[in-house]
C-alpha cells in the first residue's frame, strides 16, 4: 500500500511571517476553514506569545476547526508553552509545537547556550508539553546547519521525552537536494528511535529549492511535510503546498505517496490566500500561477487542442481551475450565484450571500460578463473586509491634461462619516492624499502595481499596495472597473491593516 505524506500547512504562521502579510482574526478563521475543506492534516494557526491578536486567532481557529489537528508554535520557555497550549487546549486534536535551535551558529550568537543547555531545554520543553497533551512536535530550528550527529542525539531525547514528531528544518533555505536527503537519510539511520515518531522536514525557498529539498527528504524517509499555500513565507518563503502535492499527484511511478489534499480546491485556496495577504501569485509559478495553464507558442496551443496532454501534465480541473468559466451577467439569480460560488470554493452564510449579491447586480450594471475573478473580488471586498476601521463611501475624481487633480472624498471611520477634498499630481496622489488626511495617517508607499483581473476593457483593475507607517508594514489590496476607485480601495484596504497591526502589537522576542 503507498504511503501517506502527512501534510502540515503553516500559512498562518509562517506564512503570515512573509513581509506585509498580516491577516486578522476573521481572515484567518475564513482561511482555516478553507484549509481543513483543503484537507490538510496538520494547521499551525500561530504563535500565540507573539501577541494577543495571534493568541486570540489561534484560541477561535483551535474552536472551530473539527477534522484538523491544530498546532500552537512556541519556544522551549514554559511560559510559551502555556500560551500555545491556553490557545489550542480546547481544539479537537491539539498539537504543541515547540522549537529550539540546534546549529552551533545560532547557540553561539543567537541563544548565547552551550549545546548540553540547548538538550536540557528541549527535554524539559517537551517533556512538560507532553505533560499536557498527547500530540507534541519538536523542531531543530536551522536543524540543516546543525551538526548531524548533536541532531541525531536531540531528536533521540526529544522522542523519548514524549515527541510525536520531530521536525528538520532547512530553516535558511542552504539545503541542496541530494544533501539534504542524506542528511534525513543520516538521521533515520542514527536516531535509535526514530521509528517511535514520525519525521518531518520544513523547507525554505532561498534557493529556490524548498520544494525539491521536500521531496528528497521525502523519498529518504521524511514522513511529513511543513509547506504554505504559494509558497509565502518568511523570506523567499517555504515549500508550496500546491507543488508537492500535485508532484505527489503526477508522478506516483516516482513518488509513490499519497495525501488528504482534495486537489481541487487548491485554485480556490490559493487565490484566498493571495486575496487575504494583498500578496499576488507570480503568474509564472507552478500549479497556481495565472500562465501555469496559458499556451502562448502557436504550436503548442495547436497540440493541446489535439490532445492536452501534448504539453499539459495536469488537468486544470483537478486543482479546481476552472477553463470554461460560467459567466454570470445582470440577469443570474441569487441561486446560481450561491451554487456557482460554491463550485469555487466559497459556503456562504444566507447574510453573506445576500451582501454578495447586492453587489453582483451593482457589477454586472456596469460589466456585462461577471467571471469568477470578479466574484472573487467582491468576497475580498464585501466579506473579509467587513470589520475595517476605515471604508470608502464616496469618491469623486478630477483630472485632465488641462485641470489640476482634485479628490472629493467621503469615508466611513468607525461607522462615523467624514469628507474632504485635496489637490494631487495627478488623479492617485489627490485620492491618497485626501485618504491620509481623513484618516490621519502618515503612511509611506512602498509599492503600487496595478493589473487587469480579466481581459477586455471593461475589466476591473486590480491594484496592491504595500505601506509602511512608524516601522509596521502592510499590503493592500483593491479591485473595481473604475482604476483610480481601485486604488483608493487598495490603500484603504492597507491602512486598515496597519491600524490592525497597532492595535495588536507584537510581543518583543528575546
Ligand atoms: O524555519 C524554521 O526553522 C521554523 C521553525 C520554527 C519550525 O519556522
Ligand atoms: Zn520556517
Amino acid at each position: 500500500m503507498t504511503e501517506r505524506i502527512i501534510i502540515f500547512d503553516t500559512t498562518l504562521r509562517d506564512g503570515e511571517q512573509s513581509p506585509g502579510a498580516s491577516m486578522n482574526t476573521s481572515e484567518k478563521l475564513r482561511l482555516a476553514t478553507q484549509l481543513e475543506k483543503l484537507g490538510v492534516d496538520v494547521l499551525e494557526a500561530g504563535f500565540p506569545a507573539a501577541s494577543e491578536g495571534d493568541f486570540e486567532a489561534v484560541s477561535r481557529i483551535a474552536g472551530h476547526l473539527k477534522r484538523t489537528e491544530v498546532t500552537a508554535l512556541c519556544r522551549t520557555a514554559k511560559n510559551d508553552i502555556d500560551k500555545a497550549w491556553g490557545a489550542i487546549q480546547h481544539a479537537a486534536f491539539p498539537r504543541i509545537h515547540t522549537f529550539i535551535a540546534t546549529s552551533d551558529i545560532h547557540l553561539k550568537y543567537k541563544l548565547k547556550m552551550n549545546r548540553e543547555e540547548v538538550l536540557k531545554a528541549a527535554i524539559e520543553a517537551v517533556t512538560y508539553a507532553r505533560s499536557l497533551t498527547d500530540r507534541v512536535e519538536f523542531s531543530s530550528e536551522d536543524g540543516s546547519r546543525s551538526d548531524r550527529d548533536f541532531l541525531c542525539r536531540i531528536f533521540e531525547a526529544a522522542i523519548e521525552a514524549g515527541a510525536t514528531t520531530v521536525n528538520l528544518p532547512d530553516t535558511v533555505g542552504y539545503a541542496i537536494p541530494e544533501e539534504f536527503a542524506e542528511l534525513v537519510r543520516y538521521v533515520m539511520a542514527h536516531t535509535p528511535n526514530i521509528h517511535k515518531a514520525v519525521l518531518s522536514v520544513h523547507c525554505h525557498n532561498d534557493l529556490g529549492l524548498a520544494t525539491a529539498n521536500t521531496l528528497a527528504a521525502i523519498s529518504a524517509g521524511a514522513r511529513q511535510a511543513e509547506v504554505t499555500i504559494n509558497g509565502i513565507g518568511e523570506r523567499a518563503g517555504n515549500t508550496s503546498l500546491e507543488e508537492v502535492v500535485m508532484a505527489l499527484h503526477t508522478r506516483p511511478n516516482f513518488l509513490a505517496f499519497t495525501s488528504n489534499i482534495q486537489t481541487e480546491f487548491i485554485y480556490p485556496t490559493s487565490r484566498l490566500v493571495s486575496m487575504i495577504t494583498g500578496i499576488p501569485v507570480q503568474p509564472n509559478k507552478a500549479v497556481v500561477g495565472a500562465n501555469a495553464f496559458a499556451h502562448e507558442a502557436g504550436i503548442h496551443q495547436d497540440g493541446v487542442l489535439k490532445n492536452p496532454m501534448t504539453y499539459e501534465i495536469m488537468k486544470p480541473e483537478t486543482i479546481g481551475l476552472n477553463m470554461n468559466k460560467l459567466v454570470l451577467g445582470k440577469h443570474s439569480g441569487r441561486h446560481a450565484l450561491r451554487s456557482h460560488l460554491k463550485d469555487m470554493g466559497y459556503d456562504l452564510s444566507d447574510e453573506e450571500l445576500q451582501l454578495i449579491f447586492t453587489k453582483f447586480k451593482d457589477l454586472a450594471d456596469k460589466k456585462k460578463h461577471v467571471v469568477d475573478e470578479d466574484l472573487e473580488a467582491l468576497i475580498a471586498e464585501g466579506i473579509l473586509q467587513s470589520h475595517d476601521v476605515f471604508a470608502l463611501d464616496y469618491l469623486h475624481v478630477t483630472s485632465g491634461n488641462t485641470v489640476l487633480p482634485m479628490a472629493s472624498i467621503r469615508m466611513m471611520i468607525q461607522g462615523r462619516p467624514v469628507q474632504g477634498a485635496e489637490y494631487g499630481n495627478g488623479p492617485i496622489d489627490a485620492v491618497y492624499q485626501a485618504i491620509a488626511k481623513l484618516t490621519g495617517t502618515n503612511s509611506e508607499l512602498l509599492r503600487f502595481s496595478i493589473n487587469a483581473l480579466t481581459g477586455g476593457t471593461d475589466a476591473q483593475g486590480e491594484v496592491t499596495v504595500r505601506l509602511r507607517e512608524n516601522g509596521l508594514e502592510a499590503m493592500g489590496r483593491g479591485a473595481d472597473p473604475d482604476v483610480i476607485t481601485a486604488s483608493a480601495k487598495a490603500f484603504i484596504n492597507g491602512l486598515n491593516r496597519l491600524e490592525y497591526l497597532k492595535a495588536h502589537p507584537l510581543t518583543p522576542m528575546e
